[in-house]
């Protein structure tokens, strides 16, 4: 079980735990995060909700090996199912980032509502060098929220970045030590418990109002190129790269 679940006190928290393949998500991994959400989502007993990795890594992003034997069409993909789930939560969505958070690691935290980051944690979208683009609307929501210049470090130079960078560019909420990360976005979590949640479920709506069709109609656009980018032979290099733990060579290009 790469999913673990727990309903304590009004939260659900849901929590990658791979810690041998650092959190990797894979396409089974993906299905279990969707149909956690979409059970909470539908939980009277559930307030808010509680994201969270294994201390030192949030996860690493995608299964590489996974994006090597099963490259499935957008519509198929089980990240597909995750994303539009996590989209379409209405509760309090809180990230607790406890370590590195690569790829889509870092794009679903566009989609929290409140994220709080370990001191240790560096996040990365290194699409670009993986032969990929970027996912999850993240080639709009990364320009968006930071500017082009900055964008453009972390989505085509695919730059790391700390906690401390995404509480300056509105990303995350604050940096934590790293044994105080969960305990204090559960905290968070928790105060959902003294606020009626009608209100803040209408209010979350509000928030995000206007912005799901657009932001799926992108997942859509960038989703058909990823497909095609994860057959490509830039991919397939950097991928081998990864598995023999050497860097890409992408000079034949
Ligand atoms: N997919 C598949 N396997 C992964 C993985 C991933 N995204 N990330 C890590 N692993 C595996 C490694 O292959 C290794 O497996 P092994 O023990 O069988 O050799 C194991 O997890 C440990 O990873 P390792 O790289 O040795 O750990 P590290 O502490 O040196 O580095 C990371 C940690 C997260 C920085 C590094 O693993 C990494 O860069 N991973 C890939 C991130 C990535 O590009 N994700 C895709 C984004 S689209």
């Amino acid at each position: 079980m790469s999913i673990k679940t727990a309903i304590l006190n009004g939260v659900a928290t849901i929590e990658i735990a791979r810690p041998e393949k650092k959190n990797a998500i894979t396409g089974a991994m993906y299905t279990q995060l969707a149909e956690a959400l979409v059970a909470a989502t539908g939980d009277d007993a559930v307030r808010a909700i509680l994201l969270t990795g294994q201390p030192g890594i949030f996860t690493s992003g995608n299964d590489i090996d996974d994006f090597v034997k099963r490259p499935a069409s957008l519509e198929e993909a089980p990240s597909f199912a995750f994303m539009k789930a996590l989209m379409g939560c209405d509760k309090p969505v809180i990230a607790a980032v406890t370590g590195a958070a690569i790829g889509i690691g870092t794009t679903m935290l566009f989609h929290c509502d409140f994220v709080y980051v370990s001191d240790e944690a560096r996040l990365a979208m290194p699409f670009t060098s993986l032969g990929l683009v970027p996912e999850f609307a993240s080639s709009v929501l990364v320009p968006r929220l930071m500017g082009n210049a900055r964008a453009a470090e972390k989505l085509l130079l695919g730059d790391p970045f700390t906690g401390a960078d995404a509480v300056e560019c509105g990303l995350a909420n604050a940096v934590l030590p790293a044994s105080e990360v969960v305990k204090h976005a559960r905290r968070i979590a928790e105060r959902f418990n003294a606020l009626p949640p009608g209100a803040v479920r209408e209010t979350k709506k509000l928030m995000r109002r206007g912005q799901s069709t657009a932001l799926l109609e992108t997942i859509g656009v960038e989703g058909r190129l990823f497909g095609e980018r994860l057959q490509s032979p830039e991919a397939k290099e950097a991928f081998s790269a990864f598995f023999e733990k050497r860097k890409p060579d992408f000079s034949r290009f």
